[in-house]
Parts: C-alpha cells; sequence; structure tokens
C-alpha cells in the first residue's frame, strides 16, 4: 500500500533582518512619541499583535528597569512590547553582578537607580540620595535647595530601601554606578568626589578609588526643548574635571553605551533570540543561536552616537539618521554620514519595508 504524509504547511520565513530603534529624539521627545513612531511600530506586528519584525529599542537613556520601561513605551506606542526588546544604556551592568554582588555601591541618577541594579541581583545598593541623606552637611547647599528641605521627599527615598543595605559608616562603597542623567550635579559631584577619594568612605583619609561606570557618555541629547540638552557626557566631563583637579591622580572609569562596538554586537545577540521566540524554536549550531540577519537597520537622531556606532559595528549594520532630534540638518552628517538620511522615523521603517520587500 503506498503511504501519504500528511501535507504540512511550511514554517513562516525567517525574517532576514531586524531593527534596533534609539528611543530620545527618534521614538520620544519628552513624554511624547515624534516623527510617527506609534504608526511607524505598528506596522511591525501581525493584525492578531503578534511581532512580524524583529525589532527592539536601543537607548543610552535609563534610570528603570527594562520591565517598566517596556510597559510604558507599550502604553504609548499601542503595542505589546516585552522587556527583552528594551536594551538601555545600564542593561549590560548585569554582567558585572559577578564582581560587585555582595559590595555595598551606590547608584547614581534620576528615575530610581537603586531598584535597576536591585532588580539585577546586587544586594548591598543605596541611591545617591538616600547614601547623602547619611552625612549631615555633606553638601552644604542643601538648605538654600527647597526640594531637599522638603520632609516627605526624603521619607519618600527612605521607603524605596528595597534590600537590607550596608553601614554606610563602615562599609567602604566599592562601585559607583551612574545609571541615568544625574539629577542634583552640585551635591552629586560633591558626593562622588568624597567616595572616589578617601576609597569609599566620606570623611576618611584618601583611599583606592572605588570602580566608577557610566551607563552612557553622551555629551547631549534631545529631550524636549528644541535645542539638544546636556547628557551624561557633559556630567562626566564636570566630575572628572573637577576630581582630577582636587585629586593627585586622575579619575579612572568605564563609560558603557553607543558608540561602543559591544552594544551592536550585544542587540544583535538580542535580535536572535527575539527571532527564536517569534518561531518558538531555537535552532542551535556549535552550541549557539543560529544568526540569519542579512541586515541590521539601526535608526538614530545622534550621529557622534548612533550613526558612528553602527559604522563602527560595521556589516550587517545599515544605519539611518532622522531629522527629529540632534541631527537637524539638510543633507548627511559630514563626519558621520549614515547609509540613509530620512525626517521621521515612520519614514525610515517605510523606507526599510519597502527595501526588504
Ligand atoms: O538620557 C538619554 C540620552 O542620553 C540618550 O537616549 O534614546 O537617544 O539613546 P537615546
Ligand atoms: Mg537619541
Amino acid at each position: 500500500p503506498r503511504t501519504y504524509s500528511h501535507p504540512t504547511s511550511p514554517p513562516p520565513p525567517r525574517p532576514s533582518f531586524g531593527i534596533a530603534f534609539d528611543i530620545d529624539g527618534v521614538i520620544i521627545g519628552g513624554r511624547a512619541p515624534i516623527g510617527g513612531s506609534p504608526q511607524a511600530i505598528q506596522r511591525l506586528y501581525a493584525r492578531d499583535g503578534t511581532l512580524r519584525i524583529p525589532f527592539l529599542f536601543l537607548t543610552n537613556g535609563g534610570g528603570i528597569p527594562e520591565s517598566k520601561r517596556a510597559s510604558e513605551l507599550s502604553k504609548l506606542l499601542g503595542v505589546n512590547i516585552s522587556p527583552q526588546q528594551v536594551v538601555q544604556g545600564h542593561t549590560p551592568f548585569r554582567e558585572l553582578l559577578n564582581r560587585f554582588e555582595d559590595d555595598p555601591i551606590v547608584a547614581v541618577g534620576k528615575g530610581d537607580p537603586a531598584t535597576v541594579m536591585s532588580e539585577y541581583g546586587f544586594k548591598k545598593v543605596r541611591s545617591i540620595d538616600e547614601y547623602a541623606t547619611y552625612f549631615p552637611d555633606i553638601d552644604p547647599l542643601a538648605p538654600f535647595k527647597p526640594w531637599v528641605m522638603n520632609e516627605t521627599c526624603n521619607k519618600k527615598h527612605a521607603s524605596k530601601i528595597v534590600h537590607p543595605s550596608y553601614d554606610v559608616y563602615s562599609d567602604r562603597v566599592k562601585g559607583v554606578f551612574v545609571i541615568s542623567d544625574p539629577v542634583d550635579w552640585s551635591r552629586d559631584i560633591q558626593v562622588l568626589c568624597d567616595i572616589l577619594r578617601t576609597g569609599g568612605l566620606p570623611g576618611a583619609e584618601k583611599g583606592d578609588q572605588p570602580a566608577l561606570y557610566f551607563a552612557s557618555d553622551d555629551l547631549e541629547y534631545q529631550a524636549a526643548f528644541p535645542a539638544e540638552r546636556l547628557g551624561m557626557g557633559a556630567f562626566r566631563i564636570a566630575l572628572e574635571s573637577i576630581y582630577n583637579t582636587v585629586n593627585d591622580s586622575p579619575l579612572k572609569y568605564t563609560s558603557y553605551g553607543k558608540p561602543n562596538p559591544f552594544v551592536f554586537k550585544n542587540a544583535e545577540a538580542v535580535l536572535t533570540k527575539i527571532v527564536s521566540t517569534m518561531h518558538q524554536h531555537k535552532e542551535m549550531t556549535n552550541g549557539g543561536l543560529a544568526n540569519s540577519f542579512s541586515t541590521l537597520y539601526m535608526v538614530g537622531d545622534n550621529p557622534k552616537v548612533d550613526i558612528n556606532g553602527a559604522r563602527k559595528a560595521g556589516r550587517p549594520w545599515f544605519s539611518v539618521l532622522t531629522r527629529t532630534g540632534v541631527f537637524k540638518g539638510k543633507n548627511n552628517h559630514a563626519q558621520f554620514p549614515a547609509d540613509l538620511v530620512v525626517d521621521t522615523v515612520e519614514e525610515a521603517v517605510d523606507c526599510i519595508l519597502r527595501k526588504e520587500g
């Protein structure tokens, strides 16, 4: 007898391209969507709401956990974004867990930096806001800052302590992590100089500098104000020049974020995992996930950061520069020319989808 095999429909083809979107100056300006971003992102989903085209957000910003950012973006853009699709400047700080898991650390920046580090698994974390409250008079300008004098504000910080932390008067701070843009520069520069010069114990004699990490080194970025705003890189310059003036040995630090090529390598690996999730199976080759991207698009607004980074990362990266943020020029950027220049993210997605057929 003849045997018949059941006809099975072939699996949908794996997309051979993926997209990384910068957030500030491309997707949002301040807090509001820009450049038709909801429409652009919605095109990457099927009618039933499932992901059709692999993409992620690759931002140098941060300050809140990836899961919270994912739900904020979902609301703003009207689609379901998973935490896996959000790579922030500080996301790779997770990899430093082995080194600092049980060490006292200080987390700096807007948002909820201590919660970010606690969720990564660090056990002894204090935000600089909370840390500073244990040292009366550490900031001589505090009496002139109405928000510091506000009692409820201090109580709010105290209630955010998630883990039993460390004794700030005897346990030396081993690492400082600048998670997001610092809010009170004058206090933060003062307190960081204290921590860094004394080996992690403000008021003590000089000691070895604790490790210092910045989530990014953006000099400027696009927020809601029409002209660019000073970013974490500007804060780094301020801290470094003051520290190097008051201290004998120069400041040692490591900066993460775009344009470092490892950020793009990591984004490629995350996009590969996203494709596997979309297709609900994992393809293993030589112990790793199969990589099938012929093109990865970086859609950004900052030539020095986004375009420079994609260029340095090389193939399969293809850079797309929008005019909704830091770059406002007519033609291409002279020093860091993009592979494609468009007005908005909506136009970027349109061009990509047409190009990919
Ligand atoms: O503070 C955020 C800023 O430095 C850059 O964000 O999304 O443009 O990489 P983004
Ligand atoms: Mg940007």
